[in-house]
């Protein structure tokens, strides 16, 4: 499973990549507006520090605001992925964009449907917002779940980056389905990563070795 980083904050990418686990980068409107600086001058660092899929989300919501937006934002580096939203002049946004070759991430899908939709319309990735799911106690889950069979079945290439994580479950749960991509908030990178049993073993250890010197 390759794990993206879903911030626009560049201390906590560069921490994510030093530890090897940042194979790309998602953004979006609301994690920019955070950062409180020009959005094209983050997206360009962010492509500096990772050699990965890096998504910037478009603000036009007519099909052709967004391939106007998706051109010219392709053109700050090759590992540019623009996030399309799942509407459906998104849908056409996307089609019109595959056959130019720009990589596409269709966002905020909550629907298998959507999903369908989006991988027909020639979508490199889609983005189903799990935790904004369980939030209305929708099991997210169940909607990767659903997206895995359906790509599976059809053998579609668009790869699915399960979004809107909020803890280690969806990460373990999206990776046992087949899930290709975690997008995962720094925050919960962390987690991932803890074990109380990990920090006692090493406290045992390290208290043993004080010992020795005694
Ligand atoms: O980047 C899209 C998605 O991951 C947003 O997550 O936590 O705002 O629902 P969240």
């Amino acid at each position: 499973m390759k794990f993206f980083i879903d911030t626009a904050n560049i201390d906590e990418i560069k921490e994510a990549h030093s530890m090897g686990m940042v194979d790309g980068v998602t953004t979006n409107p609301s994690l920019i507006a955070k950062e409180g600086r020009d959005f094209e001058d983050i997206i360009t660092e962010i492509c500096q520090i990772v050699d990965g899929p890096i998504s910037a989300e478009v603000i036009s919501t007519d099909t052709e605001g967004m391939i106007k937006e998706a051109r010219h934002l392709a053109k700050i580096h090759d590992n540019i992925v623009v996030k399309i939203p799942m509407i459906l002049d998104g849908l056409k946004a996307t089609r019109r964009l595959a056959e130019e070759g720009i990589k596409t991430n269709v966002t905020l899908a909550f629907s298998p449907l959507q999903a369908l939709m989006a991988a027909k319309a020639g979508a490199t990735y889609i983005s189903p917002f799990i935790g904004r799911l369980d939030d209305l106690s929708q099991e997210g889950l169940l909607l990767v779940e659903q997206i895995v069979e359906i790509y599976s079945n059809y053998a579609f290439d668009t790869e699915i980056i399960v979004a809107s994580i909020r803890n280690p479950l969806h990460v373990l749960e999206s990776a046992l389905m087949g899930a290709d991509i975690a997008t995962i908030p720094f925050s919960v990178l962390g987690k991932l990563a803890a074990h109380p049993m990990t920090d006692k073993g090493l406290k045992a250890f390290l208290d043993d070795w004080e010992k020795t010197k005694k």
